[in-house]
């Protein structure tokens, strides 16, 4: 597992800031290293900073697949929850602390992510973690932060059991960023037998994956709820990279529309060689497919649900666009990256609204928290999950076109 440490940069920045700007916060001495917590003497606090003796700093874990299958989730998490972090510093940070951070490469698997969630918790000390980004990811960390009061917020992460056990138990430090997968299921249903006349669907799934496999059933469930008859339903796994059985059948099934709830790494595969196949019904998936790395060729008439879309005209997108344009180089955010920066500025509001590092307090301040986000406004649920409209995004001439909005 590789470790991107951009913890001491982060922190020497925040210190000079906080050394040039009058208004900064925190007062720690410059030459203070931020890995070192509690100073003997405490820093002569603003009026708004806790008791904590946090030393003037709070540390953020960012765990995102910045390797293996798809590290354009990584990139785009990361660089979105830096930009807020950014801003937050440079108003000052949190109750008066600089926020530092720790990203992790958690590479969407559950292995690596269980690493490095115990590094940062155990470790580290850290209390709060943004990520992991892929379900399977996510859940089995959400255990671990949750047994350990650790505030976990997954930007993206929509399988039901991130934030509730097995018994529907919510788990009382773990929230999201984003819908669940029984209302993107139910959305992309409705939209195919809405809009897109779909009286038939062919389903093929990864049943080894908890998103894509959760996914697919949530849009069998609709979409049968709707009237529509599912005339196919194949699996395959993490390993397959040769399509051709299934997509003969697709073939000899002539379905209205195939649904492929997988990430943009495999949909590549899949809608590639459909198309050498001469398969032309179109292709519909999830957020999973949102990447710049979708073949947007092979691709080409394909459908699916997403979190956000940059042509909303609302003050919070595009104010959001226009700083993350400036800060990474004229570059439109994906929805990773706005999922990302929300989950991060619903952490940190959670931890203003707390007025205190205290995981407990910062749990019940983002239960009953509303926040105007990017992907809309977010309040929780009992499950911890918020409640917002999906949007469809439909892959044609080499374009991903906003078609349509969909509230819950
Ligand atoms: N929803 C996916 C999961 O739970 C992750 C994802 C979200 C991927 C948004 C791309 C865009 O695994």
């Amino acid at each position: 597992m590789r470790a991107y440490k951009v913890f001491s940069v982060l922190a020497l920045i925040a210190m000079l800031v906080a050394a040039c700007t009058p208004a900064a916060a925190p007062t720690a001495a410059p030459t203070t290293p931020p890995q070192q917590t509690a100073p003997t003497t405490a820093p002569a606090a603003p009026a708004t900073a806790p008791a904590a003796s946090s030393g003037g700093t709070l540390k953020v874990a960012i765990l995102a697949p910045l390797s293996g299958g798809q590290p354009t989730f990584g990139v785009s998490t990361r660089d979105g929850a830096l930009l807020a972090i950014k801003q937050w510093n440079a108003k000052g940070g949190v109750l008066g602390m600089q926020i530092v951070t720790d990203v992790e490469d958690s590479q969407c698997l559950p292995d690596p992510a269980v690493n490095a969630a115990n590094k940062v918790i155990n470790q580290d000390k850290i209390h709060y973690i943004i990520g992991e980004v892929c379900s399977a990811a996510s859940i089995p960390v959400s255990d671990i932060a949750n047994a350990a009061k650790v505030i976990q917020m997954s930007p993206t992460s929509t399988n039901p059991l991130v934030t509730v056990d097995q018994n529907g138990q919510t788990k009382q430090y773990i929230f999201r960023a984003c819908f669940i997968d029984p209302f993107q299921g139910k959305v992309g249903a409705k939209f195919a037998v809405d809009t897109l006349k779909a009286k038939t669907a062919f389903i093929m799934y990864n049943q080894s994956s908890d998103y894509v496999r959760g996914l697919a059933e949530a849009f069998e469930a609709s979409f049968t709820q709707l009237g529509g008859k599912i005339v196919g339903k194949e699996t395959y796994t993490n390993t397959d990279t040769d399509f051709s059985a299934i997509l003969s059948k697709v073939s000899t099934a002539s379905p209205d529309l195939v649904y492929l709830p997988d990430y943009y790494n495999i949909v590549n595969l899949v809608t590639k060689q459909a198309k050498q196949m001469g398969i032309a019904a179109p292709f519909m998936g999830g957020d999973g497919w949102d990447s710049a790395d979708l073949d947007v060729a092979a691709a080409d008439g394909g459908y699916y649900t997403n979190h956000y879309d940059p042509g909303d005209t609302r003050p919070e997108v595009q104010n959001f666009l226009k700083d993350y344009g400036a800060e990474y180089s004229g570059k439109v955010p994906d929805a990773l990256a706005a999922l990302a920066y929300d989950a991060t500025n619903l952490l940190l509001t959670g931890i203003q609204n707390a007025g205190a590092d205290d995981t407990t307090k910062v749990a019940t301040a983002l239960q009953n928290i509303k926040f105007d986000a990017v992907s809309g406004t977010i309040t929780y649920d009992a499950q911890h999950d918020p409640i917002k409209s999906a949007v469809v995004i439909h892959v044609t001439g080499g374009k991903k076109e906003w078609v349509a909005t969909i509230a819950p």
